[in-house]
Parts: structure tokens; C-alpha cells; sequence
């Protein structure tokens, strides 16, 4: 069969398995599968599939048309123009944390510190994107990442290594805070976290792509904001004085979150707006 014709099929296919996309699904397998770029499958349409690219299409295909997302099936993700490894024991890397790496990025030019080394602590680190995109934007930056999940540690890790900035990130497998700064305190520049925060009993209604991620990278407890109210409490003791707290957090939380961290004493709050115009993004100081 040719390129065209495998690719007809495999859109009617992940159109019948009610795949959303399922044309542009179809060509990033097959792009994938041909270990060339989406755009270039038109000018090979004429190519006939050898019967290991047909079988190994196929294969990716009926995972796809399984309701695994995409990017498990490719095995990455792409974030902040950095090529992630993931797997399902981590959360898909979304743009919107991309936004809280552009807001943290930004609040470190802030920070006063002489000739030492911007010191950041990222909570829930999973894939590793938030700490390899930040070691990669901030040179002058020293990481300690954590995850209460092995399974992500490991893989974060793999991609500090893939990127050559394993040496400036420390991985530490800890529930949210115990063992972060070890025997230290108020040691952190910058504490960032995109913690789980959707509320349990919105997560059955997620679409089935969403329910193959971690159930621990999602739950954020019965109102979703069990591990912010965790981060918020426990972050001062971390932090400098004067130091900065960064958190994603769910569409309607804002309000709720604001006052958590007005009780704790946080200053100079600041919610922002993601590219769909949620408040998306908090910013507090200590
Ligand atoms: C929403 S995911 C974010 C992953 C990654 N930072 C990102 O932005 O794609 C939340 C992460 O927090 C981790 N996590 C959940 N509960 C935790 C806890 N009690 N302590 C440490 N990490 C936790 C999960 O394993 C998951 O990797």
C-alpha cells in the first residue's frame, strides 16, 4: 500500500475510534513511522510502505485508536522547543506550562543575587519539562526537582541528560516538600509548581486520552486544591525572604488560591491570563 493510500485508511480508522484530528493523528504516525516530517509526507505519497513500516503503522494506529494520546504513542513531546521523552508514568507536557516557565524565566532577571547561582525548587517536576526548560533558558540556575513518582523521576532525569543539563538539576523523589532543601531552609529563589488540582470528581468526566495519564499528576482532592494549600503552606520555609512562589493553577481558582496565599502572607500577588485568557498562572512573593 502506499503512503497515500495508508493514510486514507488510517484517518477513516481513527475517525471510527472518534479520535479528534484524526487526519493530522494519522500523519504524525506515519511521519513518525517513515522517521520524516509531517510536511513532507504529500511528495512521498506515491511510496509504497515496506511490511515492517506497514506493521509498525498499524500497530501505532490501533494504540492511537485505543484512546492512547498521541504523545505516548510517539513516545514524545515537544516543550518550549525542547524534544521531552514521555511515557505514561507522566503528565503530557501542556502549553500552558509553558506560560508559567515564561513567567519564571521573567521573575529571575528580578531577583537580586550578585555572582551566585539562581536557586529553584519545582514541585511535582514529572516529565522534567518545567526544570529542563528553566536549566535550559537560565544558565546561571541550579535546580532541585521532585516527584513523589519514580516512574517520573527516572524519566525526568533521562531528560535532563538528553538535553546536557543533568549536572545543574538535582532529582529528589519526596512527598511535596519533605527532603527538597534537605537539611536547609529559606534556600530558594523560586519555588514553581504546576501541582495536580483538578477536583476528583470531575476526573471521570475527562476525555479518555486525559484518563491514561497518572491519576496523581490530576487529583488534586475533593476541591482541587489540596496540594496548592499544601505548597502554599509549607513553601515559606523554603523560600528567601523576598523570594517568589509559582504555581499553575485550574480555570476557576484563582480566587480561592489568592486568599490562601493572602493568610499565609504572601505580597505582591499576581494572577495571569493564559493564551485563552485564563487566569492560569500565579505569582506571590514571600
Ligand atoms: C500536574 S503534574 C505536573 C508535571 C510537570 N511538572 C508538568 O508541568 O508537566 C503534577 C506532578 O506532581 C506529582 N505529585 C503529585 N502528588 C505529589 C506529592 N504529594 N509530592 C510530590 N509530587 C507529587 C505527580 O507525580 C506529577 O508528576
Amino acid at each position: 500500500m502506499t503512503v497515500a493510500e495508508t493514510l486514507a485508511k488510517a484517518e477513516q480508522f481513527l475517525s471510527s475510534k472518534r479520535v479528534s484530528e484524526a487526519g493530522a493523528n494519522a500523519e504524525f504516525i506515519l511521519a513518525h513511522v517513515l522517521g520524516c516530517r509531517r510536511p513532507e509526507l504529500r511528495a512521498r505519497g506515491a511510496r509504497t510502505l515496506s511490511p515492517q513500516e506497514e506493521r509498525h503503522a498499524w500497530h501505532l494506529l490501533h494504540e492511537r485508536g485505543g484512546r492512547q494520546p498521541l504523545a505516548y504513542v510517539l513516545g514524545t513531546q515537544e516543550f518550549m522547543g525542547l524534544e521531552l521523552e514521555v511515557n505514561p508514568s507522566v503528565l503530557i507536557p501542556r502549553p500552558e506550562t509553558e506560560e508559567l516557565v515564561q513567567a519564571v524565566a521573567a521573575l529571575a532577571s528580578r531577583i537580586p543575587r550578585g555572582s551566585s547561582a539562581l536557586q529553584v525548587l519545582d514541585i511535582g517536576t514529572g516529565s522534567g519539562c518545567v526544570s529542563v526548560a528553566l536549566a535550559h533558558l537560565l544558565p546561571e540556575a541550579q535546580i532541585v526537582a521532585t516527584d513523589i513518582s519514580a516512574g517520573a523521576l527516572a524519566l525526568a532525569e533521562k531528560n535532563a541528560r538528553r538535553h546536557q543539563l543533568g549536572r545543574r538539576i538535582r532529582f529528589l523523589q519526596a512527598d511535596l516538600f519533605s527532603a527538597a532543601g534537605g537539611a536547609r531552609r529559606a534556600w530558594a529563589d523560586i519555588a514553581v509548581s504546576n501541582p495536580p488540582y483538578i477536583p476528583s470528581a470531575e476526573i471521570a468526566r475527562l476525555e479518555p486520552e486525559v484518563l491514561r495519564e497518572p491519576r496523581l499528576a490530576l487529583d488534586g482532592g475533593k476541591d482541587g486544591l489540596e496540594a496548592i494549600r499544601a505548597i502554599v503552606a509549607e513553601a515559606p520555609a523554603d523560600l528567601k525572604a523576598g523570594g517568589w512562589l509559582a504555581l499553575e493553577i485550574g480555570h476557576d481558582q484563582g480566587p480561592a488560591v489568592r486568599q490562601l496565599l493572602e493568610k499565609a502572607g504572601f505580597k505582591d500577588i499576581e494572577l495571569r491570563k493564559d493564551a485563552q485568557g485564563i487566569e492560569r498562572i500565579v505569582l506571590a512573593r514571600r
